[in-house]
């Protein structure tokens, strides 16, 4: 037992939305041995999700910067099924040599400028092995239409602090799974106005 546990960074979304994420995962990674996410911010629910799935090993990643505090929630917070954190930038070479059933991310498509959007799923025959699972939470356009006006709102600000980030088109995503050999495989809504889009290894 540790005699001090630091106050760590915490995100209400995250509090918010893990158990409703997790129920799909169950669904969408059920099968995988292991999983690896990127860009998992406070590590919230990476720690949530192997403290309530056992079975499944989670390797959590993040850019240098947010890895002191992630490193340490893990340490503090995390089951062994809970992998130490690597530091890993999708646009880098830092990618592991290892291979995982599934990839996950939340929240992060919106934030990386396309550029790194599309490195990230170059790698995906690299770092997938079948049944080659993709699972993205987030906010996203489908046909060119927002699914909310809040989430319209949103991507207004989003763009005018960065104008390469923004809620991205499910159909120019879409087009990069394919060419990275992944199929379309379900939509999930999720509270808020955000889903969980799900393809997979053809
Ligand atoms: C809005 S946060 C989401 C964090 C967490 N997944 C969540 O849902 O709360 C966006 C994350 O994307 C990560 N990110 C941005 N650019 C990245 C890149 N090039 N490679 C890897 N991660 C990146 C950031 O470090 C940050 O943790």
């Amino acid at each position: 037992m540790y005699d001090y546990v630091p106050a760590f960074p915490n995100s209400e979304a995250c509090e918010r939305n893990k158990d409703p994420i997790l129920a799909v995962l169950r669904e969408v990674f059920a099968g995988c041995k292991r999983v690896i996410e990127i860009g998992s911010g406070t590590g919230q629910h990476a720690v949530h999700f192997s403290l309530q799935w056992p079975e499944l090993v989670w390797q959590p990643t993040e850019m240098p910067a947010q890895m002191p505090w992630l490193r340490k929630r893990v340490l503090y917070e995390g089951p062994v099924n809970l992998r130490a954190p690597l530091e890993l930038d999708v646009t880098g070479d830092d990618w592991p040599d290892t291979r995982y059933d599934g990839l996950f991310t939340a929240n992060t498509l919106h934030i990386m400028a396309w550029p790194m959007i599309e490195a990230l799923f170059a790698r995906l025959p690299q770092v997938l092995r079948p049944p080659s699972i993709l699972a993205i939470y987030g906010p996203f356009r489908f046909g060119g239409n927002y699914t909310s006006a809040s989430n319209a709102e949103f991507d207004g600000m989003l763009r005018g602090r960065d104008p390469a980030s923004g809620i991205r088109d499910f159909e120019a995503v879409d087009e990069l799974a394919r060419a990275a050999g992944l199929g379309f495989v379900a939509n999930h809504a999720m509270p808020a106005n955000n889903h969980i889009l799900v393809w997979m290894g053809r």
